[in-house]
């Protein structure tokens, strides 16, 4: 058997996949198993910041991988104390929990926003949280509860109760949630990346902020696909000027490895004690040992180029013939076409060049490092297949 039918007869069928095979690459570059060039538009969704096989992280990665590539975090290891350090000094918060992947960071999140109510109240009568239709917070029992999508609550119920879904558009849904006085906190995505690359406008998340402080709510941000550099900042909140009280991260921190991060604010710096949470991968020393060469690097000339790139995306796009609308921020651009999203994907792939999908969109997040060459290269690919 070939390889795509080894796969279609042993893996889940949870993944509709495209029909291609990659075997390697390099930076912004993939090869599929004939040798077939690719510029890659999808980092595997937003998780390959500085692309494929980048030196720095394989380097960062293989050194510790001869030394320690596991312990239990029943003892310190070098990278994950080093990689919270980093973390806290350039976001400003206090504390780190690691696990592997997005919904884990979500759902220490989750539970921290819980317990820090019930210490302060007393009881659970603070529990539910708020959360906007259209989000995405991950495929975990709890974060599709979370998930302000209707399509993804059903079938697998009974859900975790405790979320209610607010507009992200009319504040007011929030503040009529929050006045009931049963919420400990408001979970945004500040761009909702799989609901179709929508920004929040900085207007709506100026009222929600001041909702949140006014009852006494925490302030959640789900940065798992806007973190690490992807918008254009090392954290979207940063250009929204508010200080969260818990970021979940994971996608492109680990630079291909998986991670996932629960950063703590002051308010809830202390709220877990030991044995509250834990993971037994969580801050991994060679994931984590990654992603130090991956934040050590996203400086502001970094973030400079993510928005000029960004800008270059929309200007070429803006306006070409097929295409609707262009949203986003940064590397992390939706672009609703004339054409079904999943047809301007297969034509591109046809053609070398391989976006995402998102909601009915055409998705593209980029390598952060991406040339100015492959990406003018790729976008008049793609400006091609969305008028043909
Ligand atoms: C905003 C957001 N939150 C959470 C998740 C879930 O992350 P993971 O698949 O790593 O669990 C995703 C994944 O796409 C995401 O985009």
């Amino acid at each position: 058997m070939d390889i795509k039918e080894l796969d279609k007869t042993y893996v889940a069928n949870t993944y509709g996949r495209a029909d291609v095979v990659f075997v390697r690459g390099s930076g912004a570059e993939v090869y599929d198993d004939r040798g077939r060039r690719y510029i890659d538009l999808g980092a595997g969704i937003a998780v390959n910041a500085f692309g494929l096989a980048d030196p720095v992280w394989v380097e960062a990665v293989t050194a510790q991988l001869s030394k320690l590539q596991h312990m239990s975090n029943l003892y310190y290891t070098a990278p994950c104390a080093k990689l919270a350090e980093v973390l806290c000094r350039r976001t400003g918060m206090r504390k780190v929990f690691f696990g592997n992947s997005g919904a884990e960071a979500n759902e220490c999140a989750i539970k921290t926003a819980r317990k820090w109510a019930f210490d302060k109240y007393g009881d659970e009568s603070r529990s539910t949280i708020i959360t906007l239709k259209n989000s995405f917070h991950g495929r975990t029992i709890t974060t599709l509860a979370a998930t302000g999508q209707d399509v993804f609550h059903t079938k697998f119920g009974p859900f975790t109760p405790g979320f209610v879904h607010a507009s992200a558009q009319d504040a007011s849904e929030v503040r009529a949630f929050a006045q009931k006085g049963n919420c400990c906190a408001v979970m945004l995505e500040l761009v909702q990346g799989e609901g179709g690359v929508v920004p929040l406008t900085r207007e709506y998340v100026d009222e929600v902020v001041d909702i949140a402080r006014e009852h006494d709510m925490l302030i959640i941000v789900d940065e798992v696909q806007t973190g690490n550099g992807r918008t254009g900042s090392l954290y979207a909140y940063q250009q929204f000027g508010f200080m969260p009280d818990l970021v979940s991260t994971a996608k492109g921190l680990g630079g291909g490895l998986p991670l996932g991060a629960c950063l703590m604010g002051e308010r809830v710096e202390h709220t877990l004690s030991a044995g509250d949470h834990g993971s037994t991968f969580g801050g991994n020393p060679v994931s984590c040992a990654g992603a130090l060469s991956i934040i050590g690097r996203i400086d502001d000339a970094l973030l400079a180029d993510v928005r000029r790139k960004g800008e270059f995306i929309r200007r070429s796009l803006e306006g070409a013939e097929g295409v609707v609308s262009v949203t986003g921020m940064g590397l992390m651009v939706g672009i609703e076409c004339e054409k079904p999203a999943g047809e301007v994907v297969a034509a591109a792939i046809a053609r070398g060049v391989v976006p995402l999908t998102a909601h009915g969109k055409v998705r593209l997040v980029p390598p952060l490092t991406i040339t100015d060459e492959q990406l003018a290269e790729a976008i008049e690919i793609l400006k091609e297949v969305i008028k043909a």
